[in-house]
């Protein structure tokens, strides 16, 4: 779908379907849908005095003008309470929107810029969210059903505007929320994506191919070059596997002078998680083929940041392997020694995340990166603790861990902080190790997740967040659709764009 800015008057615009709102508990419509309402001869208000059209979150009524105005049909989108309006009500809104529409084979679609009226929102960020919203909205994993014969699908999306002085900030905001939204799709695919065909190699091989087409540099260490570095606890993880593990490395140059500010993003790329030895139970193992959704969200991240450009070096690292119990394979009971050249005893051979982000973390602070963020589907206890309505935060150092909740705030995605106290280190003292890599019972196991990668941060300020509950989902929901949902590659692009240009 091409998103676009076009000029002209709401009587004048030409389309299948043009996109007006209303908010909850308004009687009398204003604005762009009250011009409708009259060149339709009062039915917005007819319906909405019959109880039809209420103005709540995610309502859509479609009416046809039956040639009264020249856009063939006109869809009321509710946007709930103005007093509850955000950024991230438009995206839902717009995605719940665009789903409709295509539904009902509409394939041009004009929308008013929602919220830059009475809603008070700019321009630039109504354009962006509208794009956001519709394109992930519309995100559709079907590439292998092959039966399928009609694929419904909108090929013109237009933000209408009549004022000449806005069309830039209008189309700034457009470019932003497709680079943004497409860059999320990258992830959402890489996520989706069975285990059979998404081996570390061939996420390696995506990430190069997108790296070449957005002007990343790309680079993959193979278990030789792991060896010879000492990745020892990737290389545990990557034993009891035929397919051979990739360390991937994108880096955006965006500040070349400025080292101080560089910015890692290291994100787990487990490509399916069998549990090793200590194996998962075979119901929902197959979601184990998105254990990889913390790598997929830094892929995704670095392909959008290479576009927008922001004045700040960020380094995404993927250690990317399978967890398989193969002849080879590592078992509980080993000790393994990093590359950081510390030593931890395997309680499990299920928390292995932690051990492939030990040897990232390592590799980053080795490559003079100042701030590391590290994304993982880490724990189950995450899910435990908070559902999937935000993901768990964690650090050592408050002010970047207020850096990314902030960025989330500003993207629509949550993350809920977890405390560090130090008697949590107790989870993960060995008797015959330097650490082990599990706590021993299943209290505070996602804490016990973030000690353990806390120290392979080399006292660098560090953030980690465990997406394992919202990495995918089973429900449509405004512009999130089944499957991998591509979370926070929203928030790390913002965090990006926030800490750019510092000195
Ligand atoms: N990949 C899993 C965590 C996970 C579970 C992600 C469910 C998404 C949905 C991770 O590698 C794992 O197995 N974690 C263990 C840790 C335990 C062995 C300390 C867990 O959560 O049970
Ligand atoms: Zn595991
Ligand atoms: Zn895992």
């Amino acid at each position: 779908m091409k998103v676009n800015v076009s000029k002209g008057t709401i009587g004048s615009i030409d389309t299948d379907a043009l996109v007006v709102n209303l908010f909850e508990g308004v009687k009398k419509p204003a604005g762009a849908t009250g011009t409708v309402d009259r060149l339709l001869d009062g039915v917005i208000s007819q319906l909405i005095q019959e109880g039809e059209i209420t103005g709540k979150k995610n309502e859509t009524t479609l009416i046809h003008t039956l040639n009264k105005m020249p856009a063939s049909r006109v869809m009321v989108v509710g946007l709930g309470a103005k007093s509850k309006f955000t950024t991230d009500v438009l995206r839902q809104v717009i995605g719940t929107a665009a789903r409709r529409l295509r539904s009902v084979n509409v394939k041009r679609v004009a929308s008013i810029a929602h919220g830059a009226g009475i809603g008070g929102m700019e321009s630039t960020i109504s354009a962006q969210t509208i794009a956001e919203g519709a394109l992930l909205g519309l995100y559709k994993f079907d590439k292998y059903k092959t039966l399928l014969k009609n694929r419904l699908s909108i090929d013109e999306l237009a933000i209408v505007e009549q004022d000449d002085s806005k069309i830039k900030q209008l189309k700034e905001g457009v470019n932003k929320g497709q680079i943004v939204a497409e860059a999320t799709n990258f992830a959402r695919d890489l996520g989706n994506e069975p285990a059979n065909i998404l081996t570390p190699t061939e996420l390696a091989n995506r990430a190069e191919r997108m790296a070449k087409e957005v002007g990343l540099e790309y680079e993959s260490l193979d278990r030789k070059q792991m060896e010879k570095l000492g990745m020892g606890a990737l290389l545990a993880v990557a034993a009891g596997s035929n397919r051979p593990p990739k360390f991937i490395i994108l880096k955006h140059i965006g500040d070349p002078k400025n080292e101080g500010n560089n910015l890692a993003l290291c994100g787990k790329g487990i490509t399916f998680d069998s549990g090793g030895i200590s194996i998962k139970p075979a119901e929902g193992m197959g979601a184990m083929k998105g254990d990889m959704a913390g790598g997929a969200s830094v892929i995704g991240a670095m392909m959008a940041i290479a576009q927008i450009k922001p004045k700040i070096n960020v380094m995404g690292i993927v250690p990317a392997t399978e967890n398989m119990s193969g002849g080879s394979a590592f078992h509980p009971g080993d000790v393994v020694r990093t590359m950081l050249g510390k030593t931890f005893e395997i309680i499990s051979t299920d928390a292995e995340g932690r051990m492939v982000l030990a040897d990232a973390l390592a590799y980053a602070v080795e490559h003079k990166q100042k701030r590391l963020v590290d994304v993982a589907t880490l724990t189950g206890a995450a899910s435990v603790a908070l559902g999937n309505l935000a993901a768990a935060i964690m650090g050592n150092d408050q002010s970047l861990i207020d850096q990314v909740i902030g960025a989330g705030e500003n993207a629509g995605e949550r993350f809920w902080q977890l405390p560090m106290w130090e008697e949590y280190r107790e989870q993960i003292v060995s008797d015959i190790a330097d650490i082990k890599n599990s706590g021993s019972g299943r209290a505070a196991g996602t804490i016990a997740g973030g000690y353990f990668i806390q120290e392979f941060a080399g006292g660098v300020p560090w953030v980690h967040l465990d997406i394992a509950a919202l990495a995918r989902t089973d429900h449509e929901k405004g512009y999130i659709v089944k499957g991998h949902t591509g979370f926070p590659v929203r928030t790390l692009v913002r965090l990006a764009e926030n800490l750019a240009n510092v000195k």
